[in-house]
């Protein structure tokens, strides 16, 4: 039987095939752009916004610690939200938490219903009162766990 490797296993065997010197470390690429190989071809990297390596290798590693399919790495928690905000779209409904931190209450209360969005809050600590907000048009339920600044817990197992 094979053991599956264990979370510090997996955070040292980070994938490094674009790193030609194999450091143990992952190499920070600090750059805003990248040369190409000629005026008409195009290199795997051009400007750091759309892809770097080291970028890329914490979007492959992620997924495997949280055995999810993907992840999405961004500058900042406001600017994440702020793209999963415009998975939903004019007429939707997002079932979220009643306690969630300063700048996400804002954007759920001030920005996005603006867009024609439905924002049910609710008290995501109670998995009824999650169940019975979603409904048809719900295609996002967006909670903390535990929730900021409360400390609530929300249970998320699958
Ligand atoms: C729960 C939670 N969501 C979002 C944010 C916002 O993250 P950022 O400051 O990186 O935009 C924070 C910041 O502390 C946070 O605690």
């Amino acid at each position: 039987m094979v053991k599956e490797p264990s979370i510090s296993t997996m955070v040292l065997n980070f994938e490094n095939k674009f790193d030609p010197y194999e450091a143990m470390s992952t190499p920070l690429y600090q750059t805003a752009t990248f040369k190409q190989p000629s005026a008409t071809e195009n290199g795997p990297y051009d400007y750091t916004r759309s892809g770097n390596p080291t970028r890329d290798a914490l979007e492959s590693l992620l997924p495997k610690l949280d055995k999810a399919d993907r992840a999405f790495c961004l500058t900042s928690g406001m600017a994440a939200l702020a793209a999963v905000s415009h998975l939903v779209g004019t007429g939707d409904e997002i079932v979220a938490g009643d306690d969630l931190y300063g700048g996400t209450d804002r954007l759920l209360s001030k920005t996005i219903p603006k867009k024609g969005i439905v924002v049910k809050r609710v008290n995501t600590s109670d998995l009824d009162e999650v169940a019975s907000a979603i409904g048809p048009r719900t295609k996002l339920v967006w909670l903390e766990t535990p929730t900021n600044p409360r400390q609530q817990i929300s249970d998320i197992r699958v």
